[in-house]
């Protein structure tokens, strides 16, 4: 969908754009940027937000859209744009959006995270986040009000740089977003996880999974009396003989990773999370909710149709569901083929090790960077167990964090309040200093953690059995992005610089989790946050 659009929009705007490009304009600029209408430029989208009868994968159910679609629109701006998203909340609850790995540099407010950033946006209001995107590489943007986003509100954010150091080696873009599905509306889902008859705190299993919005489902499986049409389509992909597309792989799940191939196209990562890498070349990449990659590949095969495959993770699920198939796919055509059969092609053979990253080893940064040393450590212990009405909670160091819709922490940041309730998981940091979080998972399961507002170096990540030790980290080339997952009982040691003043959520990504209050935040340099002005309108809230 996401690609037709885009395809119509390019043949549209590349007319006009001839008439009209700067004579600034980079001549390396490919021509699949084109369709963005001037640099540095206000780029203004409009998001409505309201629920509609979809079946995305032949399964009708009430869900929400974006402007009447699924997914959301794509959101495409140069490095240096000012990015406009005028939201309109159609709905009977509070929303909000937040732009998944934007730093908000200057504007904290804007950052879309109800209890800390901002309250809800209500129902038949509107509200407009409006800031400067001083970064460029694959984001997302989705609902941070309860678990909206894993009902439909989710779409792609681009950030395109004129200076990429790949752009030559690639004729053409494609975007590819993976995400789990459940048939049932999160509310309904979250009565059952969060209640003391959970005694395990099992998250919800997925019914399916989804790329680019699309699947097909048995619908057999189906209950009784639902409408469901078992052959729905799946995504189709065009490829062109002998070009090379980069393909930006996001995963936006409520709880699934995914293991993404294309059958007999190797595929080298050239990004991860707007952090540019050496070309490393691989078959089959492992993506954990909130993740994304660029990975280039050569259209080089024989004219015929292959197999993208996302293949959900299942044994990382809290419970296995044979009503469940793991196996999402979607269709990749060579253009001048015509044959309506299925894909015959073949899987990779290998299986990479299942619930964790891609080894970041392999992984180097494009630019050499100076790694400054730490000034202070942050030991993070993540827990789950029941709470005292017997409802299984996520705990980091002790204490769960409940979401204070009414007076959100940045409110009270602006109102010199300096402390807080214990359940507010605030850590203060007061200046610009380099931080160290040593993470450490308890639990049995496994954890992609988020940082808003920064990226962090991946100094290490290690497995049950083991623990952290500064003489073993990476602080030569680490990989720098802001969702890592951490292992089952294992640990992770990510290091951040603490100079971009706000209030930062970081958060396990699983949207149960955040639900259950594996969530803290960072309140850092509050005095240089009071000397910024807020919004108006964002105080009015
Ligand atoms: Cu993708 Cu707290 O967010």
């Amino acid at each position: 969908m996401i690609l037709m659009k885009n395809l119509m929009l390019v043949s549209i705007l590349t007319f006009s754009l001839l008439l009209s490009l700067p004579s600034s304009f980079p001549k390396n600029f490919s021509s699949y940027t084109s369709h963005l209408n001037k640099r540095h430029d206000a780029k203004v989208y409009d998001i409505i937000i309201s629920k509609e009868k979809l079946a995305p994968d032949g399964f009708t159910r009430e869900m929400y859209t974006i402007n009447g679609q699924f997914l959301g629109p794509l959101i495409e701006v140069n490095k240096g744009d000012t990015l406009v998203l005028n939201v309109y909340n159609d709905l009977e609850d509070e929303t909000s959006i937040h732009s998944h790995g934007m730093f908000q540099r200057g504007t904290p407010w804007y950052d879309g995270v109800p209890g800390q950033t901002q309250r809800g946006i209500p129902s038949k209001k509107s509200f407009a986040y409006e800031f400067k995107v001083n970064q460029s590489g694959t984001y997302w943007y989705h609902s941070h009000s309860n678990a909206q986003y894993i009902e439909g509100i989710v779409g792609p954010l681009i950030a395109y740089d004129p200076d990429d150091p790949y752009l030559e080696d690639y004729d053409d873009e494609i975007i590819v977003l993976l995400q789990d599905w459940y048939h049932n509306d999160s509310k309904t889902l979250l009565t059952a996880f969060m209640n003391p008859a959970n005694v395990n705190g099992n998250e919800p299993t997925p019914d399916n999974g989804l790329i680019n919005g699309k699947n097909s489902y048995n619908c057999s499986w189906a209950p009784a009396g639902s409408k469901c049409v078992s052959d729905a389509p799946l995504a189709l992909f065009k490829f062109v003989q002998g070009k090379r597309y980069r393909i930006r792989i996001i995963n936006t799940s409520a709880f699934a990773e995914f293991i993404f191939s294309i059958d007999e196209h190797p595929m080298d990562v050239i990004e991860v999370e707007g952090m540019m890498t050496k070309r490393h070349t691989i078959h089959r990449l492992p993506i954990n909710i909130a993740q994304r990659y660029s990975v280039i590949i050569t259209a080089n095969q024989t004219i015929g149709k292959y197999w993208m495959r996302s293949e959900m993770e299942t044994t990382c699920l809290a419970t296995q569901s044979d009503q469940l198939n793991p196996l999402v796919k979607a269709i990749v055509e060579y253009e001048g083929y015509d044959n309506d059969g299925d894909p015959k092609s073949v899987a990779w053979a290998e299986a990479p090790e299942n619930c964790v990253d891609l080894d970041s080893s392999n992984l180097k940064p494009y630019k050499e960077q100076n790694i400054p040393d730490v000034d202070y450590k942050l030991t993070i212990d993540v827990n789950f167990h029941p709470d005292n009405n017997g409802i299984v909670r996520g705990y980091i160091n002790n204490s769960t964090y409940i979401l204070d819709a009414k007076y959100p922490t940045l409110y009270k940041v602006f109102n010199n309040v300096n402390e807080y309730t214990a359940d507010q998981n605030v850590y203060i940091i007061e200046k610009n200093k380099v931080v160290d979080i040593i993470l450490s998972n308890n639990d049995t399961g496994i954890h992609p953690f988020h940082l808003h507002g920064h990226v962090f170096w991946v100094l290490g990540i290690g497995q049950n059995g083991t623990s952290p030790d500064y003489k073993f980290l990476n602080t030569k080339d680490p990989v720098q992005r802001d969702t890592v997952t951490v292992p089952a009982q294992g640990w992770a040691v990510l290091r951040f610089v603490s100079d971009n003043p706000g209030v930062w959520g970081f958060h396990c990504h699983i949207e149960w989790h955040v639900q259950s209050g594996l969530v803290m935040e960072f309140v850092t340099q509050p005095d240089k946050i009071r000397e910024l002005k807020a919004p108006y309108e964002w105080k009015q809230l």
